[in-house]
């Protein structure tokens, strides 16, 4: 029998009640005009049902659910398990889909979220071998708009290149007293929690995952890694706020995993330790996790961030980071769960006076010795760089060290470091540079190689969130781009991140729905595409890191961190600036990388000029690879970086009128600070150094 699926249109629709991010309505104009058949049954194809017929109820499509007789349709989206259809064009196009795979070789495999896209007459055909498979399918199509229609449009196969593509989320349950609803949180509080409860904004969230998946995310973590005494409680009395979440996300193809504490055996449990070899405390464990299950049967697993900055951990008892990690392991592992387990890791109580102790080595020295003793179903997610988030960083050498653990790419998409969401800093040209470094050196295996791992069962790509209850999710419009990105990326780390941004904007700026796409497009395109390098110009320079303000990290704070306990200094004197780390003369970190690198590291000579000060102390007047000396590179880049922010602000300018006034004027404003605030940088870290080393600017410009 012919079902036809007829959705009303839901009221006030024009209005969103959020900013609608990369899926406005308008982005499903060409699909939504279609006639589209959806062929096969689950959770997730009544997602991409829901998803098609609100799209055609809104643009005079329409569209068929299987089982369905001789219909017309310019788009099939089918399971491959899915029996025969009674109508030649749409067997057509699916076996063209068939054939397409079988061209692909390896045994024509798609996985659980992989799907294949082809066309045969008139007929564009999705086939998936899983329901997720098809969503994602369903999202391409939407990304090609009128392209994903033409009748030349070879063949194509999208699986994912990583399994887990992840985002934790460091949203407290109670407002914190220093750091209040959300950990580094800059985009309002928390879509999940308000003031010690569930939000209660279920609706917020089932959009929340529909723009995860049509990134690319497929799982998350709903609350702060720093885990406090409500917090705790969510393992177990309330484990149904959990649920709740779970089931919001679920037909997105999110699976949920939560942070707890180490010590949740004794504050939860009552026991007197949380030893991991202690048999109450395994036992302990592995009750609470089947708990867990029973209520959330998809249940993704645990984050832990453990003897790491006041959180308690394995070392209270003599025991090691994989005693930690394979206790919770253990338990996990019945129910197919994962331990996300970080290796931020490092002695907050430094004496700056102490020039042996080095931050930059810790994750290495406390994580390398313990490869190959983490169960399986531990992920070592360790941060991309040594230090922590800087705009600039060398890539963590732990990445290349540990071959026998599976090991996760830490990233934030919250801009800690890195503008705070008041400054546009577009970081998909910065992940796509970590992904892409080859730590073995030219030619080796990549990050993202690491980060897939052998037979796909590498820890994937995390990134902390820089979403909340913000109208435009993201505090700063534009950086929902980075989430976007973020997704992207962990999808494919090999696409194109100026392309992907250029995706971002044609779904978030709709070209139909703009007045002069052409104009909209490339404006938004040069603002944002070399923003972060823009903003590594002003700030700390040369990969020296952190000078800012101490506690919120926003602004300069040049000696910020230089007497403090937290061990991140850049030694500026009269002479010179920057950290020794190499071998011969400093703290030894240039050597925890593969020989290639240590090498490259090793020696001012040979050491890439952006990384130069996390090496390297060196005199105010040492000649960089640019030709340009320290000190003049330092003014030169402060001044132009400045002056690229007017130039983004006037571009910005032009397209007043042209787009959302609401957008318009959220960026215009975040501009002007953004303007202030890097004045603000250039001013103190130009007379910061000036009056340090006393060299003049040659081109004698203003220092104050
Ligand atoms: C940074 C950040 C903290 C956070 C920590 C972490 O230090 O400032 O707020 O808790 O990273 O990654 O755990």
């Amino acid at each position: 029998m012919e079902q036809l699926v007829f959705v009303e249109e839901p009221e006030g629709t024009d209005e969103p009640r959020v900013h609608a991010a990369w899926l406005p309505p308008e982005a499903f104009r060409a699909l939504g005009a279609r006639r589209v058949l959806v062929h096969g049954h689950g959770l997730l194809v009544d997602t991409v049902l829901d998803e098609v017929s609100r799209a055609c109820a809104r643009y005079g499509g329409r569209v068929w659910h299987s089982p369905s007789w001789d219909v017309d349709v310019d788009l099939v989206l089918a399971l491959r398990g899915a029996g025969e259809l009674p109508n030649p064009a749409v067997e057509a196009a699916r076996a063209a889909g068939e054939a397409a795979l079988a061209e692909f070789g390896d045994g024509g495999t798609l996985g659980d979220e992989g799907f294949v896209l082809a066309r045969a007459g008139e007929v564009t055909a999705v086939v998936a071998d899983a329901p997720a498979g098809l969503l994602y399918g369903l999202f391409h199509v939407v990304r090609l708009c009128a392209a994903a229609y033409d009748p030349a449009r070879p063949p194509e196969r999208h699986r994912p290149a990583l399994r887990r593509r992840m985002l934790n989320h460091w949203d407290n349950v109670a407002v914190h007293p220093v750091m209040g609803q959300v950990e580094r949180g800059y985009a309002g509080g928390s879509i999940f929690w308000h003031r010690g409860r569930p939000r209660g904004d279920l609706a917020r969230i089932r959009e929340y995952g529909r723009l995860l998946a049509a990134s690319g995310v497929n799982a998350i973590s709903v609350n702060n890694v720093n885990v406090a005494r409500t917090e705790a409680l969510l393992l177990t009395d309330r484990l149904g706020d959990v649920a709740e979440i779970a089931d919001v996300l679920r037909p997105y193809g999110i699976r949920v995993h939560l942070s707890i504490t180490f010590a949740a055996p004794v504050v939860l449990g009552g026991l007197s330790t949380a030893d991991p070899m202690d048999e109450a405390v395994r036992a302990w464990w592995a009750a609470a996790t089947r708990n867990v299950y029973e209520r959330i049967p998809d249940f993704g697993g645990y984050v832990v961030k453990a003897d790491s900055e006041g959180q308690p951990g394995p070392f209270t008892y003599g025991r090691d980071h994989a005693d930690g990690a394979n206790v919770l392991a253990e338990a996990l592992a019945p129910h197919g769960g994962v331990v996300h387990w970080r290796a931020f890791v490092y002695n907050h109580h430094q004496d700056w006076r102490d020039r042996s102790t080095d931050r930059a080595r810790a994750a290495y020295d406390h994580f390398v010795p313990l490869d190959g003793r983490f169960r399986t179903n531990v992920i070592v997610q360790v941060k991309f760089g040594p230090v922590d988030f800087q705009t600039r960083e060398p890539v963590s050498p732990v990445l290349a060290a540990m071959p026998a653990t599976r090991l996760a790419v830490e990233l934030q998409v919250t801009q800690e470091y890195t503008g705070q969401q008041r400054h546009v800093c577009h970081l998909g040209p910065w992940w796509s540079e970590l992904l892409r470094f080859e730590p073995w050196g030219p030619g080796g295996r990549t990050i993202a190689d690491v980060a897939t791992g052998e037979a796909e069962a590498g820890g994937g790509l995390v990134a902390v969130a820089n979403t909340g209850a913000d109208l435009f999710w993201t505090g700063h419009p534009l950086a929902q781009a980075n989430l976007y990105t973020f997704g992207r990326l962990a999808w494919d780390p090999r696409l194109d991140p100026s392309a992907i941004l250029d995706e971002w904007i044609s779904l978030t700026f709709p070209p139909s729905a703009t007045a002069d796409p052409e104009l909209v497009g490339r404006t938004l395109h040069e603002i944002m595409d070399d923003s972060w390098r823009t903003y590594e110009r002003y700030t700390a320079p040369l990969g020296v890191g952190f000078m800012v303000h101490p506690g919120d990290h926003y602004g300069p704070g040049i000696d910020g961190y230089e007497y403090t306990r937290w061990g991140t200094y850049h030694f500026a004197d009269r002479d010179g600036v920057g950290v020794d780390r190499s071998r011969a003369s400093g703290t030894g970190f240039a050597a925890q990388y593969p020989p290639y690198w240590a090498q490259v590291y090793e020696s001012p000579d040979s050491c890439p000029d952006e990384l130069l000060l996390f090496f390297h102390h060196v005199p105010y007047q040492h000649v960089l690879h640019s030709g340009s000396t320290v000190i003049q590179h330092i003014y030169d880049t402060h001044f132009a970086g400045v002056e690229e922010v007017a130039v983004m602000r006037r571009r910005w300018q032009t397209l007043n009128g042209m787009i959302d006034p609401a957008v318009y004027e959220r960026v215009a404003e975040r501009l002007d600070e953004q303007m202030r605030s890097a004045t603000e940088w250039r001013d103190q870290v130009n007379t910061y150094f000036f009056r340090k080393s006393g060299v003049p600017d040659e081109r004698g410009r203003v220092i104050y």
